[in-house]
């Protein structure tokens, strides 16, 4: 394990964090257009950071750190990684975070079309994804987790929470589409937000069964636990967000201009939807690194009780 490497990895992770909520704030101030060009800023390396300007190059300073932060990071990964997977997973978040500069750079130039700003920030979760993971495959905690015995349960672990990671990317993916599909001016359409809604439902099960199935079954385990916990409480702080941003949404149209409790509760609720997908990531990760592909308590109590039945049978 090579710590200095781990350490850079989390760094990478932590700044593309920030510049979630960077972008957030962008797209929560309308300030997309701050400036029509792109990569210049205004024809300029460096404009006067004025108005809405700010967020939006600031958002392309935070976003060129984050990018060479990458390049290093790849790098570093190529030169002390063995593991073949891990050097390849490298070479892809390198080139994710080139797609993204380029997406933030189209959106600008097409005047911020529904699909590629929707597609912006749904690779900037993607990328998010993949910096988490880097960290996750490098961490000591990683390399030393050992196998833990066949589950018991009739459900595997692994699947449960693989379904609640899908099921909270399609949920992020439905909130794109509804956040840009109206500026903070204009209702939020009706069909988008109920199905948001329903999605959050969804995520609630999902999510929801994996941490408390995790709980259950392998209390003291804290690999497992320790994510599954926050990843719950994020969860409910994520509900909340999410029915102050409709509210705060719902009354925007009616301001002068995009008021600060709308930013910053739109905003928190992008930034802690990245956080849910991210502890379930490590979640994710970390139950198919130690459970059993497929529960072997399953298969015996389903082997056991189909050959009580046959004996049964033969009895009758
Ligand atoms: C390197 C990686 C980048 C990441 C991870 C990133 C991430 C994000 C995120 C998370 C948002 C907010 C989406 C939302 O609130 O729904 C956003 C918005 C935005 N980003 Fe980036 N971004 C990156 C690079 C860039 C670059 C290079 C530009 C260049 C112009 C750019 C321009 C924009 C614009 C204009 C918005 C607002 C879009 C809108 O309001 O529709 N981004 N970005
Ligand atoms: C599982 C729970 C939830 C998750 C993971 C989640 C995630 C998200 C994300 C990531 C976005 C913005 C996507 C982006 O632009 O990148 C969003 C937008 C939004 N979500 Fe949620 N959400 C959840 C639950 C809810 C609930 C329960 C409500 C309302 C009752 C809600 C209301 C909204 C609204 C109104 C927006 C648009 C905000 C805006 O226009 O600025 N969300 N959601």
């Amino acid at each position: 394990m090579n710590k200095g490497l781990n350490r850079f990895a989390i760094l990478v992770a932590c700044a593309t964090f920030f510049l979630i909520i960077a972008g957030a704030l962008v797209t929560s101030h309308d300030a997309g257009l701050a400036t029509p060009d792109w990569p210049l800023s205004n024809g300029q390396f460096f404009p006067k950071m004025v108005g809405n300007l700010f967020w939006e190059h600031g958002h392309r300073m935070v976003a060129t750190t984050v990018g060479m932060l990458t390049i290093v990071l790849t790098i570093y990964i190529l030169m002390k990684e063995k593991r073949q997977w891990v050097r390849r997973l490298g070479v892809f978040a390198l080139l994710g975070v080139i797609a993204q500069g380029l997406l933030g750079g189209l959106t600008v130039k097409f005047m911020l079309p529904l699909p590629v700003s929707t597609a912006h920030a749904t690779l900037a979760q993607l990328f998010f994804c993949t910096t988490v993971s880097l960290a996750v495959f490098t961490s000591r905690s990683w390399m030393e987790a050992r196998p833990l015995h066949e589950e018991k349960g009739n459900l595997s672990l692994r699947y449960l929470c693989a379904a609640a990671l899908v099921t909270i990317f399609v949920q992020l993916i439905i909130g794109a589409t509804l956040r840009h599909s109206a500026t903070w001016d204009q209702h939020l359409p009706a069909g988008l937000i109920l199905a948001h809604i329903s999605g959050a439902l969804v995520v609630t099960l999902t999510l929801g069964s994996a941490a408390i199935t995790v709980l259950r079954r392998h209390k003291g385990e804290s690999f497992l636990t320790q994510p599954a916990i926050l990843a719950l409480a994020l969860l409910v702080v994520q509900l909340f967000l999410g029915l102050a941003a409709y509210l705060t949404r719902l009354a925007s149209p009616n301001d002068p201009q995009p008021l600060n409790p709308m930013v910053g509760i739109t905003v928190a609720h992008v930034a802690c939807g990245a956080l849910v997908f991210a502890t379930t990531i490590v979640l994710t990760l970390r139950a198919y690194r130690v459970l059993p592909a497929t529960s072997e308590s399953v298969q015996s109590s389903s082997f056991s009780l189909s050959a009580r039945n046959s004996s049964l049978k033969a009895e009758l």
